[in-house]
């Protein structure tokens, strides 16, 4: 493969497409999936999950964070409803009922702005009703839902189609507080659909409750970091197969043999203890490969495992290959994913530098190609 930038990210879509269908057979036909692909689908490429997702029939539902995000689904030609997670600025309302993205409504006064947005884009706004039942983010109260469901019932140009709300420890191995709290939301649900009139797309599950509550699947589920291959957190019960979406990789782009004594890198931080090959790789931080990696790091190269020497530059990073090598410039650098009988997991990456998988392929940067695997 001839890239003009070595470092790439490979996007395994044929394993997002397996993982959601691995989703659909735990959660049966009959309920709605709805896909996060925010923040440039946690990385992997919004655009290519979703058309995946629309062709292969893995999804009903896309999810945002933000309006741009929502039209950039709608010019590439996606038609699946869009729901936009959170509130939106009145000024951002008008362009995404423009678009067609369902507006997450989360106080009286956004309905109203729905409306006014509604009245000027001279089309119907649609929207979901947000309860805060214990996340603490955003969404009304549990007791002020139903006289919000309300309003929005009566406004002109508003279709109120759900309501839902979201789960903050869903991932965590004690679910007492978990069950609690989707017993709540039913509750809610059930006034909010009263206040209404009719039945509403109900919905909660995010990956956490997928893998672990079953009573909070409901009309519709809402998984985000395990389509893409990664359980929320180590404690959440892996009930559902997952594949990685995403490898990283480079190439070998400079060698040399140093002797004992020499220095790498800026702050002369790693003194090479004996004579050795160090080679250089084009990826540094500003691609993603976290500074927190300087002498702390790894990669795999044919197989095996070399340590990251010296400080992780913007650009540039160096392996230690040993006194001995093979290695040779262009060779394939594996900085997550598999190299033969090796793996580097996202889940090393998260644990080394102190985070979750979910800001690990968020940090992927937009200078790192994405190349995608046919499905
Ligand atoms: C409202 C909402 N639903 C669903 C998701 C998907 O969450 P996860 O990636 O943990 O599955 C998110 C992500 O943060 C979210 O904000």
């Amino acid at each position: 493969m001839s890239l003009l930038y070595a470092t790439h990210a490979r996007i395994h879509l044929g394993n997002v497409r397996d993982n959601l269908r691995a989703i659909r057979a735990a959660v049966g036909p009959s309920r709605k999936v709805l896909i996060a692909v925010k923040a440039n689908g946690y990385g992997h490429g919004a655009v290519e999950v979703s058309r995946m997702a629309e062709a292969s029939g893995t999804a009903e539902w896309l999810g945002v964070a933000t309006v741009p995000e929502g039209v950039q689904l709608r010019e590439a030609g996606l038609r699946l409803p869009i729901l936009k997670l959170g509130p939106t600025f009145p000024w951002e309302m008008q362009a995404a009922v423009e678009a067609g993205v369902t507006l997450a409504v989360c106080s009286s006064e956004e309905a109203d702005a729905a409306a006014e947005a509604a009245r000027a884009a001279g089309r119907p706004a649609s929207v979901h009703l947000k309860v805060d039942t214990g996340m603490g983010r955003v969404g009304v109260t549990q007791e002020e839902a139903p006289a919000l469901a309300l309003r929005l019932s009566a406004l002109p140009g508003v279709e109120l189609g759900g309501v839902f709300t979201h789960l903050p420890v869903s991932d965590a191995a004690d679910p007492a507080w978990t069950r609690e709290q989707i017993s709540r939301f039913r509750a809610a649900a059930e006034a909010v659909q009263e206040a209404a009139g009719r039945r509403l797309l109900v919905h909660c599950a995010n990956s956490g409750a997928v893998l672990a509550h079953e009573s909070s699947w409901l009309d519709m589920v809402r998984p985000g970091i395990m389509i893409y291959g990664f359980r929320p957190d180590a404690e959440t019960p892996a009930t559902i197969p997952l594949k990685p979406g995403m490898s990283l990789l480079t190439r070998v782009s400079f060698l040399k043999r140093v002797a004992a004594g020499t220095s790498i890198g800026y702050g002369r931080t790693w003194i090479a203890p004996r004579d050795t090959f160090i080679a250089t790789i084009p990826a540094g931080y500003a691609d993603g490969f976290n500074r927190l990696f300087s002498n702390r790091g790894r990669v795999l190269i044919g197989g095996k495992s070399y340590l990251l020497v010296g400080r992780v530059c913007m650009d540039q990073s160096m392996v230690d290959l040993g006194p001995e090598t093979d290695v040779a410039v262009g060779d394939e650098v594996v900085l997550l994913g598999r190299s033969g009988e090796a793996e580097i997991r996202c889940e090393e990456w998260a644990e080394k530098l102190g985070t979750i998988t979910y800001e690990v392929t968020c940090q992927v940067s937009p200078r790192v190609t994405r190349v995608f695997d046919p499905y």
